[in-house]
């Protein structure tokens, strides 16, 4: 039977969590598909909206940092077999939580009060998810987290909205709140932060929002250096993971500033017991 389409009545930065869904739904029906996400397609039939108008063609680029999250979850989630807790930051309708069927996992979303409403309605309860309505910054919801719990915690396709002193205050409070933690998120260049504040049109039906972080892959190192009590496991920009699927994109990021301009990074950290170069 044909459920009832569902407007979702969303806009600004809520409003893009429609687009990763569109892009891994398309990946969905290719034969080189990096992710599998079944669900995904279901959503894009289910919601009353103009994908293809205010997105355009589909790309690899939200597909390729599903498929690094999701990697790297299974990995976390091998290494940690006693209850091993996920915090997905700016969740919006990723289907994570379902593509990686892992039966053990707690799943905690934290997004904003609307982004959470919309993934009520559409997505079915999950007995061992719970969903936070406030925002990432606010430091609310890592009370509702237990004490000693050493999540993995994705922060996909949120943090460029944030201001470079949010970011970093964000991270510095995570990282003495869940020590042993890990923490994936990704970047996109000041180039491109500068585009979207100007006035960035994806399509001529849709502008994208300010994205005020801004930091190139070469500046990451550095970035992440100044924030204590988090050490980087890998930095890589999205040209790196599956160079197939980027051919053109990886050997532009081979030209140093081409690079700079656009090569968004993918980035894995992991939190510290103490702050570096503290006396043990
Ligand atoms: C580009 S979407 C990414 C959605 C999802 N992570 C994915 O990859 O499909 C950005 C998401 O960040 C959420 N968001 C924006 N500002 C936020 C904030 N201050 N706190 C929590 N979530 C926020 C939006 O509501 C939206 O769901």
């Amino acid at each position: 039977m044909r459920q009832e389409r569902v407007a979702p009545d969303l806009s600004g930065v809520p409003e893009t969590m429609l687009w990763p869904l569109w892009n891994r739904a398309a990946e969905t029906g290719r034969r080189d598909r990096l992710i599998d996400d079944p669900m995904a397609v279901e959503l894009v039939e289910r919601i009353d909206y103009d994908f293809k108008g205010r997105f355009g063609k589909p790309t690899v680029f939200h597909p390729i940092r599903a498929r690094v999250a999701d990697d790297l979850i299974k990995t976390f989630v091998a290494g940690h077999p006693e209850r091993p807790m996920v915090i997905a930051l700016g969740e919006g309708l990723e289907t994570q939580l379902w593509r990686l069927r892992q039966s053990s996992l707690c799943w905690c979303s934290v997004d904003l009060p609307e982004a959470i409403d919309v993934r009520k309605r559409l997505l079915p309860n999950h007995p061992e998810a719970i969903q936070i309505a406030c925002s990432a910054l606010d430091p609310g919801w890592m009370d509702a987290i237990p004490p000693g719990t050493k999540p993995f915690i994705s922060a996909a396709g949120l943090l460029m909205y944030f201001t470079e002193t949010e970011v970093r205050d964000l991270l510095a409070r995570m990282a003495p709140r869940f020590p042993g933690a890990e923490i994936f998120f990704d970047t996109i260049t000041p180039h491109v932060s500068l585009r979207t504040q100007r006035c960035l049109h994806i399509t001529k039906n849709y502008k994208a929002p300010p994205m005020p972080w801004g930091v190139t892959v070469d500046d990451l190192p550095a970035f992440m250096a100044s924030i204590p009590s988090v050490e980087v496991m890998s930095i890589q920009s999205y040209a790196d993971p599956f160079p197939d699927r980027t051919r053109l994109y990886k050997l532009l990021s081979h030209v140093g500033p081409v690079r700079r301009r656009f090569a968004g990074g993918l980035v894995h950290v992991r939190t510290l017991p103490r702050p570096r170069g503290a006396a043990t």
